[in-house]
């Protein structure tokens, strides 16, 4: 799956630069194109020349040398990678990125890149569980940079825990499967509803709830970077919609269930994440509603179950629901699965901790059709994304 493919690899300093050496040879084994960039400490450990012979490429290790080609390198760089792989990654350039500095060659083409950007970091111990690298990693993964974590052990300089860089073996692997999973949608149309509804009482107010849409944006982007084809119909939100989607914006619960039923049909998988108000106030006044003495009531009418009704016509969709519960999760899932027809339903407590409206991550269980329960870790919504997709592909038919 990497033949052809164009890696660039950065290589920042620390004493598990010579890995560096094993992983582009391993990546050259399978027919990937690899341009290295060295920054100004890693040639304190290894000499550009050794790079240079593994990867058959010049070695770029300064911003202001001649270029050796006509194109200003930080950029023709940038916009070739397919992918950037920072290998091994100290906390100096991850925190340089996660802040938005760009003072050298790698860290300038980091910035200028569009391709995905994969951190392998490696350094002390204490120095990778410091808040501060760790919050800076959060933030990166967040904005969909990846990590791959590196292992516990014997230190270089003689700690024992975790900083030792990944094996170049399972960087390799890690690198080769983000290209073969970048389309396992192909070809397939995904249909997401997010965020939450909201039903107006008069011009001035209205009834609506704490959904901000995070997780439903995060599976439209996770489902279009696999290479689907993807239809985001969402409630009001403050986010922006992700690149490559078609978003169709929508404000009350009788509004998503028209848009929904009408693209309902031509769709493969149907993920209806989009916390929508089980009622609606009886009448919308013109008029901005005047208060008089005494109490007030507003008298509510049942909104659709959009869900409930897609289920009794699902036919060989895949429709997957949301389910924010405060208490016996487990068991009202169940419930909702089969009374709506769902092959699986991703359960939260939306009163725990980290989990829920508003937060960006979530933890989450699968409940299935045939009654599987999986219990997914607290992750960013975006790696649960992930995780609901790869669920969706067992329940595929056509
Ligand atoms: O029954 P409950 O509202 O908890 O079910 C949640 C699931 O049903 C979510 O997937 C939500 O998007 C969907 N739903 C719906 N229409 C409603 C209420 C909920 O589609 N009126």
């Amino acid at each position: 799956m990497l033949k052809g493919k164009n890696i660039v690899l950065g290589v920042t300093g620390g004493i598990a630069v010579y890995k560096a050496c094993d992983i582009v040879s391993r990546l050259k084994k399978l027919e990937a194109n690899v341009d290295v960039i060295m920054t100004k400490s890693a040639m304190e450990f290894v000499k550009p020349q050794t790079f240079q012979a593994l990867s058959q490429n010049m070695v770029v290790t300064d911003m202001f040398e001649t270029p050796r080609y006509w194109d200003i390198e930080h950029i023709s760089l940038a916009q070739k990678a397919d992918i950037l792989l920072i290998a091994p990654a100290t906390a100096n350039i991850i925190g340089k990125v996660a802040n938005g500095i760009a003072d050298d060659i790698l860290s300038t083409t980091i910035m200028a890149s569009t391709a995905k950007v994969v951190f392998a970091p490696a350094m002390n111990t204490r120095m990778y569980e410091n808040e501060i690298v760790q919050r800076n990693i959060i933030k990166l993964k967040s904005l969909g940079y990846e990590f791959i974590n590196p292992g516990a052990g014997r230190l270089a300089c003689g700690d024992i825990g975790a900083g030792k860089l990944a094996e170049p073996v399972d960087i390799v692997e890690y690198i080769n499967k983000l290209q073969t999973v970048k389309s396992d949608l192909n070809g397939k149309k995904v249909l997401i509803t997010a965020g939450p509804t909201v039903e107006k009482i008069d011009p001035v107010r209205f009834i609506s709830n704490r959904s901000t849409g995070k997780m439903g944006y995060a599976l439209a982007e996770a489902a279009s970077k696999r290479g689907a084809e993807v239809t985001l119909i969402s409630g009001p939100t403050n986010l922006s919609p992700p690149a490559n989607v078609n978003l169709i914006s929508v404000s009350s619960a009788l509004e998503m269930y028209k848009a929904v039923l009408e693209d309902f049909e031509s769709q493969h998988i149907v993920i209806k994440t989009a916390a929508v108000s089980d009622y609606r106030p009886q009448t919308i006044n013109d008029q901005k509603v005047k208060k008089k003495d005494g109490d007030m009531s507003i008298s509510l009418v049942r909104n659709p179950d959009i869900l409930l009704e897609l289920g009794k016509i699902k036919g060989d969709k895949v429709l997957v629901g949301f389910a924010a519960e405060t208490n016996n999760v487990i068991e009202y899932a169940k419930d909702k699965v089969k009374r709506k027809n769902l092959d699986f339903i991703v359960a939260n407590n939306v009163a725990e901790k980290d989990a829920g409206f508003g937060t960006d991550t979530n933890i989450v269980k699968f409940i299935d059709k045939h009654d599987n329960i999986n219990e997914i870790d607290k992750a960013l919504k975006q790696e649960i994304a992930d995780k609901i997709l790869d669920k969706t592909k067992e329940f595929i038919i056509k």
